[in-house]
């Protein structure tokens, strides 16, 4: 797993970033959005798994779901999976804070 800062603080992270919305990092060679839900921050990959089209542009729901832009396929955010199992689970990374900041982890299989 390799960690990225993104924030200097959890706190700073929910400044920047207010519930309901959505940021785009590049972190090595991987796309990652941050989306910030009521439920909380969550880190998914940018490209939706059925046909690629970018979650970053995508809307929450009330569910705590990442609705795709382009068909409206609905992610959970906190598990990865389609609300209907129409295509397979979009990737998640953990995201965490540490002493010096807020971190998205990537694992070395996703980021080549
Ligand atoms: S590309 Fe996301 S639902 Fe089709």
């Amino acid at each position: 797993m390799k960690w990225f800062k993104v924030f200097p603080s959890l706190i700073k992270g929910k400044d920047v970033l207010p519930v309901g919305g959505i940021q785009l990092f590049l972190l090595g060679s991987r796309k990652v959005s941050l989306v910030h839900s009521t439920q909380g921050l969550y880190a998914i990959d940018d490209a939706c798994p059925h046909q690629g089209a970018p979650l970053s542009k995508g809307k929450i729901n009330h569910r705590n779901e990442i609705i795709c832009p382009l068909h409206s396929y609905c992610f959970s955010l906190e598990f990865g999976n389609e609300c209907e199992q129409k295509t397979q689970d979009m990737i998640t990374h953990p995201v965490v804070e540490k002493e010096d900041g807020l971190y998205i982890g990537v694992h070395e299989k996703y980021n080549t």
